[in-house]
């Protein structure tokens, strides 16, 4: 072992402060001098950004520090406990010193949730024999489990892993033998941690003979031995093995555990559920969410009357569950059912026997009836009962039951129900009616909303008395939808009231009068739609204190005035759509400043003059495979616990966009996009050739001006285009020859000017229609009819410079479009944020606590922000791949 110099020094400085601080407190129990020191010298190799360790001075006792405790008698230290209790910010990092090992009489020692980078787990832990109680988990420690742990013969609680990023490496073991050695062992814990080296498992835990609670998430197992009919857990009474790749049907063993709890969440597990599940009475916890089972479920599932956890969602379920089914669950607390053809049928008068907390039935066939028996259910806290077939009107018990306290989360939407919710005060946290058939004027707003989508239905009447509505307390709603109603009027000044807003969205109404000055007052804001309105004026100046707008659409409106330079500021735009007003004046340069800038959509304004020549400093639409900050703008979480639900599938920002002529909305794959649309304006100069250095641009349209000169030689530069529309200008000369190199180009319209030649042959350009070309009456050549003379046919020389970067584009993008790019985030972004819910798993079983979402949300950060850095693909698909 190296021995550093600070092992050294350390000690002797210690005890000269220590020789003080014992002469000036004679009486108290002081804390043994040596241990003390080794306290010093462990910190000393700590990193602790926000000092909390602050405490750790040598002029203090050390049972009285911060996480430090001692044994009531002897004064020796028996318990380290260095959790982070918060943020990120408070992790501690560093290197874990072997100083440690002076605490004799340490039995308890918890580093859990801190940063350690990926270093390995220290091996001289497993000569720490007193411990009993050893947490390491989401500290970000990686590596080889050192197999010394096995050592610890009197340790009763380990808990290991979790917490990774694309940069530290897993933890893992070669084999589980030295866990059979921890003979002591109550409950383990392991997350994240590569098992698949290690299919002897099942052998190893089941050798421990105290074992109760045996928990392995995420740790790439693939077989759980489903032929064993026996295996010898003589103690073991939970069982959590959720997020392993078990690809069989449910194993007979587990019915002869003493088993509380039984958690296969996220597996692959096929076949039915066994009928003698009911062997299993005092089951608590039944979790087999996220598996392909099939088949209807067995009858004595609805005996096991302990039940207060059933979560069978996201299966394919069938078959139909009436009243009589729940007699016998009077305890059932949290019921999931989500995503199954399961059919929930009772009847309206229905009592149930149980008070439910939580209730995920989305994608669960539950209508056409509004399930009036939830006014039975008065502590329940999540309800979602989204896409469940309902057609019905809400009762009014409904919206005064639902306000009732603690409700968190309300979520009707996608069903057709109906009714008229003015006058209605909606008081949860989180709040979607979104595609339902709702009317009337807009409910109330209690200060605690914080989401509230209510987008696509028939709500009607002017927005401001919604928007002045006296709120009883500051407001904290940071996500209101309302676009595609029936309202009208203007948007008051009343937008002081709602500075919490980071999202705000009331596209597609009817909405009317001036964009007001006091939407300037949202500093918070980062995605505002006022799309497709008869909104008119100048766009207010004082939109530029939003300075975290990272979307603006406000396309589709009568707006006028000059596009403000000052736009240019806001620098953390990704998306700026103003098409279809009537704005006038020039593209203001200050528009290039905008170097995060990936959707800029103008056209079918009355814009003038001519293209800066500063669009290449659009350094995204410069570069391709770049991810940076578009997770947080475009993308987004707004409920962690759904996060947990659901394994963390995001909320997209979505834009109309008119790409190859048609007009769609894009969402999860907005942040792909790279588009410039000048068509249908009064521009005019030539098409500056510092746009040809965007090389990740997808879509350009400038057609429908008054361009004149050439086509940049250097085009072909611009490898990702995909359509290119220059068609009703003034352009002439040749189509370069670059322009063969535009090998994803599938959409191309240059009609309409004065080019002439002939179309470079051989390449994809003649794979176009002949009107992707029509009206230029000198241009010659396939696919046109018109023949190319013998002056035509002389063609410039290859302006193509061999030494282009043609390496600049990742190897992987080669050959795909933005189809494979859609399809590897579907599949990959699920896998990288499936994490989240192993973290949220861990929590789950501590029963949960509200830290826990900040911890989650945490987490999330951590690992956006690895993902900032690790910027490209690459890393990503390493990452994903593993
Ligand atoms: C303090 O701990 C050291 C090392 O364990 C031990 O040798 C010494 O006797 C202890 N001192 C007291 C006063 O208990
Ligand atoms: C010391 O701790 C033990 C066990 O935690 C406890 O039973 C005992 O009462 C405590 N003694 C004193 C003097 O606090
Ligand atoms: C955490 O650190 C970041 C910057 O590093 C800071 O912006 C943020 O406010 C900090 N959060 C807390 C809770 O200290
Ligand atoms: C501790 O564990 C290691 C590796 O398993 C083993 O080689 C060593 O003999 C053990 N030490 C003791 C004291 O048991
Ligand atoms: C299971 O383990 C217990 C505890 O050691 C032992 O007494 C028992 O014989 C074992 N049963 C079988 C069938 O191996
Ligand atoms: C379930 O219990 C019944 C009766 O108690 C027993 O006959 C049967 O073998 C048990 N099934 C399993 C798989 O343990
Ligand atoms: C259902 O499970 C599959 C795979 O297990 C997963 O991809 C999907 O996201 C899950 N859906 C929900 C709603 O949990
Ligand atoms: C369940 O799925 C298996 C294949 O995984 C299939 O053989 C079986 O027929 C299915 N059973 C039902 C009831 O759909
Ligand atoms: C709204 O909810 C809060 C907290 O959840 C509760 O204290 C309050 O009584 C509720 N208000 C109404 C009108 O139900
Ligand atoms: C163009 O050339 C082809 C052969 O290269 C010939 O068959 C065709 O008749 C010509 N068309 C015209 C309009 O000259």
């Amino acid at each position: 072992m190296a021995i550093s110099k600070a092992m050294i020094v350390f000690p002797l400085l210690c005890f000269l402060f220590l020789t003080i601080s014992t002469l000036s407190h004679p009486n108290t129990l002081v804390c043994n001098e040596t241990e003390k020191c080794a306290l010093l010298s462990f910190k000393h190799t700590l990193s602790d950004p926000t000092h909390r360790l602050s405490s750790w001075s040598a002029q203090e006792d050390c049972c009285g520090w911060n996480g430090v405790y001692c044994h009531n008698t002897t004064g020796r230290v028996i318990k380290l406990d260095l959790m982070n209790p918060g943020s990120y910010n408070f992790s501690l990092g560093g290197k874990v010193s072997p100083a440690l090992l002076q605490l004799e009489f340490l039995n308890y020692l918890d580093l859990s949730w801190n940063y350690f980078e990926g270093t390995p787990i220290p091996s001289f832990l497993g000569s720490m024999r007193s411990l009993t109680y050893l947490d390491l988990s989401y500290a970000s420690f990686g590596g080889l489990i050192p197999p010394q742990l096995g050592n610890l013969s009197n340790l009763q609680h380990l808990n290991l892993g979790g917490g990774y990023s694309s940069y530290e490496p897993q933890l893992y073991v070669e084999n589980l033998d030295w866990i059979s050695h921890l003979s002591s062992l109550e409950y383990l814990y392991m997350s994240e941690v590569d098992l698949q080296r290690e299919v002897h498992w099942l052998e190893s835990t089941s050798m421990l003979y105290s074992l109760s609670e045996l928990h392995l998430v995420a740790c790439e197992l693939d077989n759980m031995s489903p032929s064993l009919g026996y295996v010898n857990f003589t103690s073991l009474t939970t069982l959590g093995l959720p997020q392993n790749h078990f690809h069989h049907e449910i194993p007979n063993w587990l019915f002869n555990l003493p088993l509380n709890s039984l958690v296969l969440s996220y597996n692959h597990l096929i076949g039915q559920i066994p009928e003698c599940l009911g062997n299993l009475s005092s089951l608590t916890i039944l979790a087999l969410n996220g598996n392909r089972l099939n088949g209807t479920l067995p009858s004595r599932l609805w005996f096991l009357s302990n039940l207060e956890h059933l979560f069978i969602g996201n299966n394919s379920l069938e078959g139909t569950i009436s009243e009589v089914h729940f007699n016998k669950l009077s305890k059932l607390k949290y019921l999931d059912m989500s995503s199954t053809s399961l059919i929930f049928k009772v009847k309206p008068n229905w009592v149930p026997p149980f008070q439910l907390k939580e209730m995920w039935m989305s994608s669960c066939q539950m209508g056409p009836n509004f399930p009036t028996w939830l006014e039975t259910q008065i502590s329940l806290r999540y309800l979602d009962i989204s896409k469940s077939g309902i057609v019905d009107i809400a009762p009014k018990w409904f919206w005064k039951w639902a306000s009732h306290i603690d409700r968190q989360l309300i979520d009707l939407s996608e069903n057709q129900i109906s009714g008229n919710l003015s006058g209605v005060l909606l008081n949860n946290t989180y709040i979607d009616l979104s595609s339902n058939c709702f009317m009337g004027e807009l409910p109330r707003l209690s200060p605690q909303v914080s989401r509230l989508n209510m987008a696509n239905n028939s709500f009607s009447g002017p927005i401001s008395p919604f928007l002045c509505q006296k709120l009883n307390g500051k407001s904290n709603l940071e996500i209101l939808d309302m676009s595609t109603n029936n309202l009208s009027g203007e948007l008051s000044h009343c937008w002081t009231y709602w500075q919490s807003l980071t999202r705000l969205n009331l596209g597609n109404n009817n909405l009317s009068g001036k964009i007001p000055d006091s939407m300037g007052s949202l500093f918070e804001l980062e995605a505002l739609h006022l799309h497709n309105n008869r909104l008119s004026g100048d766009i207010p100046p004082s939109l530029r204190n939003c300075k975290s707008l990272g979307l603006l659409d406000l396309g589709g409106n009568k707006l006028t005035g000059n596009l403000p330079s000052w736009v240019g500021e806001r620098t953390t735009l990704m998306a700026l759509s103003l098409r279809s007003n009537k704005l006038i004046g020039n593209i203001p340069p200050q528009i290039c400043w905008l170097s995060s800038l990936i959707i800029l959509d103008v056209a079918n304004n009355s814009l003038s003059g001519t293209i800066p020549k500063c669009f290449n400093n659009f350094s995204l639409m410069a570069t391709i495979g770049t991810e940076d900050d578009a997770f947080s703008v475009l993308e987004y979480y707004y409920d962690y616990y759904y996060y947990y639900r659901y394994g963390g599938a995001p909320n997209y920002e979505n834009l109309m966009l008119v790409i190859k002529g048609k007009e769609s909305e894009y969402k999860s794959i907005l942040k792909f996009v790279r588009s410039i649309d000048l068509s249908s304006n009064d521009l005019w100069g030539s098409i500056p050739t510092e746009i040809s250095s965007l090389s990740g641009l997808e879509f350009l349209n400038l057609s429908c001006n008054n361009l004149m000169g050439t086509i940049p030689e250097k085009m072909g530069r611009m490898k990702a285009l995909e359509s290119l529309d220059l068609s009703r200008n003034h352009l002439s000369g040749e189509i370069p020859q670059s322009m063969k190199n535009l090998s994803f180009l599938s959409h191309l319209n240059i009609s309409y000017n004065n080019f002439s030649g002939r179309i470079p042959s051989g390449t994809q350009l003649q794979s176009f229609d002949a009107i992707s070309y029509i009206g230029n009456a000198e241009l010659c050549g396939a696919p046109l009819t018109k023949n190319c003379t013998e002056d035509e046919d002389f063609q410039g020389v290859d302006v193509i410079d061999e030494n282009e970067e043609v390496s600049e584009i990742p190897w992987f993008y080669i050959g795909m479009g933005l189809g494979f790019i859609v399809g590897f985030w579907g599949v990959c972004g699920a896998l990288l944020f499936k994490k989240a819910w192993r973290h949220a798993y861990f929590q789950f079983l501590y029963r949960v606590k509200d830290w826990v979402y900040v911890a989650i949300a945490i987490r999330l950060n951590r690992l956006q922000n690895n993902l900032r850095v690790s910027e490209t693909h690459h890393h990503l698909i390493n990452f994903c791949f593993k």
